[in-house]
């Protein structure tokens, strides 16, 4: 075991988050006993077994009714969807005068919530990081339907981070009087860079409301909303516990939901509403931006999964991550062909500093040339190693981490036949010679030295 003796050597605080390895043995025994190496955190979390039985028990032991009536069965269920609405609130440290929890599917769920409700208008701003997920950029259409500006703030290589020269000036054009919105990840799902949390007050002082997107950021990071007073949080946690999936939250300040106008009404959102009248009223947040039924039964399996994580602590989960993204990345980098071309090329950080455990990379054979991302995963997946390829819905990250530029992309969308449909593979051949995405790795809460090893080796076998 030399590797590991020279991995605690390096990273010594590996030692102290050895509870992990006992939590993974009784919780998530599946994993070695299928011999899986699950390596797709970013993508989603994994879920302990205690939390599927405590969840079983709570449904098999009382009854749920819809928490729209108010009968019995139906206060049963409301009493732990409120429950579990102060645990979000507690687990982010967000004063539940000032901040509120809304209900949605996901986190591109809380996110269409804010886009199709901010009041953009003629004159305001939607200012956004290059790096951001789809469902970020999917705000732009709302913004533009309404006529604001939409602007882009880029990012640099080779480490993926935001451009400060653009950052201050881009937030110096807030429209005076106007409604402005700034988004950026706390984590990029991309190269797992973590964008500093101390822009949120310097955007507010500058004018901007601030959507900060957690997805990638809270599955191992605590994320203090006392001090870090973002308006808008989406999230999902799915990525946080792993179970359930299809529930995520808008974590958001009441202040600024009062600034929200809802498109539309429907069951659930409105106090009154009438037919003959046409009038409706809508009900306070957070049930206003809770369209129809909330998912009674699965809410209390959020309660469960937030209170497994806090018995855990994110001192030793951040630890964990820390420490063997450490190790993948000094090794990954390492590695080189005979011909002294290097194996890998990584999009993002090299040390762990300001950076989460995810790591987006090409893989080039001995001449220098890219080996396709597509016969990376299928390898990988003979060998039971579960990562992502692809741009991993993070478009401006992978633009810029692969180098394709405005005017490319300019010709490639105003070929003939391109105007309305574009499929992958006709978009591979517009930007022929380069990848059009990247692998992406990503540990988490219960990865363990074995993992990254395995992934090591398989990369090792691709040499030559
Ligand atoms: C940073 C980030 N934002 C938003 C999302 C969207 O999450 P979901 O697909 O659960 O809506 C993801 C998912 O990967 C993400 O990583």
């Amino acid at each position: 075991m030399q590797d590991y003796a020279k991995f605690i050597q390096e990273y010594p605080t590996y030692d102290k988050t050895h509870d992990v390895d006992e939590l993974r043995d009784h919780e998530y025994g599946r994993l070695d006993r299928l011999g899986q190496v699950y390596l797709d955190y970013t993508g989603g979390g994994l879920y302990a077994d205690s939390q599927v039985r405590l969840h079983q028990q709570a449904l098999t032991e009382q009854v749920f009714g819809n928490p729209h009536s108010s009968n019995p069965t139906s206060l049963a269920a409301l009493q732990l969807i409120e429950s579990t609405r102060a645990t979000v609130l507690q687990f982010f440290n967000a004063d539940p005068a000032e901040y509120t929890v809304i209900f949605t599917q996901n986190a591109s769920g809380a996110l269409k919530l804010v886009g199709e409700s901010y009041p953009f208008e003629v004159g305001g701003h939607y200012l956004l990081t290059f790096d951001n997920h789809n469902s970020v950029n999917g705000i732009r259409e709302f913004a533009h339907a309404k006529g604001a500006q939409v602007t882009y703030i880029p990012i640099c290589l080779p480490e993926m981070r935001v451009d400060m020269d653009s950052l201050g000036p881009a937030l110096d054009r807030a429209a005076a009087g106007k409604n402005n919105l700034f988004a950026y990840p706390a984590q990029s799902n991309f190269s797992a860079v973590q964008h500093p949390l101390e822009w949120i007050e310097i955007a507010h002082a500058k004018g901007w409301d601030v959507l900060l997107d957690a997805a990638a950021f809270a599955p191992c990071n605590p994320l203090d909303l006392g001090k870090y007073k973002a308006e808008f949080v989406p999230l999902s946690f799915y990525k946080i516990f792993g179970y359930p999936t299809g529930i995520g939250a808008l974590v958001a300040r009441r202040e600024a939901l009062g600034k929200l106008h809802r498109p539309w009404f429907s069951g659930g959102t409105i106090t009154v509403a009438s037919v003959q009248g046409d009038k409706y009223y809508l009900a306070e947040a957070p049930a206003s931006f809770e369209d129809g039924t909330l998912d009674y039964l699965n809410i209390p399996a959020v309660e469960i999964g937030l209170k497994h994580i806090q018995s855990i602590g994110f001192e030793t989960i951040h630890e964990r991550v820390r420490t063997l993204t450490g190790w993948l990345l000094d090794n990954l980098v390492k590695k080189t062909h005979s011909s002294g071309v290097p194996l890998v090329r990584i999009y993002g950080p090299l040390t762990t500093l300001e950076r989460g455990g995810a790591v987006a990379a090409n893989f080039f054979d001995k001449n220098g040339k890219p080996i396709d991302h597509r016969s990376i995963e299928q390898d990988a997946n003979k060998h039971n190693i579960s990562l992502r390829t692809g741009c991993f819905c993070n478009p401006g990250a992978g633009e810029i981490a692969l180098g394709i530029s405005k005017p490319e992309l300019a010709t490639c969308f105003s070929l003939p036949g391109h105007d309305q449909r574009l499929s992958l593979d006709d978009f591979r051949l517009c930007i022929d010679g380069k990848s059009s995405g990247a692998v992406r790795v990503s540990v988490g809460l219960v990865s363990n030295f074995e993992d990254v090893q395995v992934f090591l080796k398989f990369a090792e076998e691709l040499l030559n």
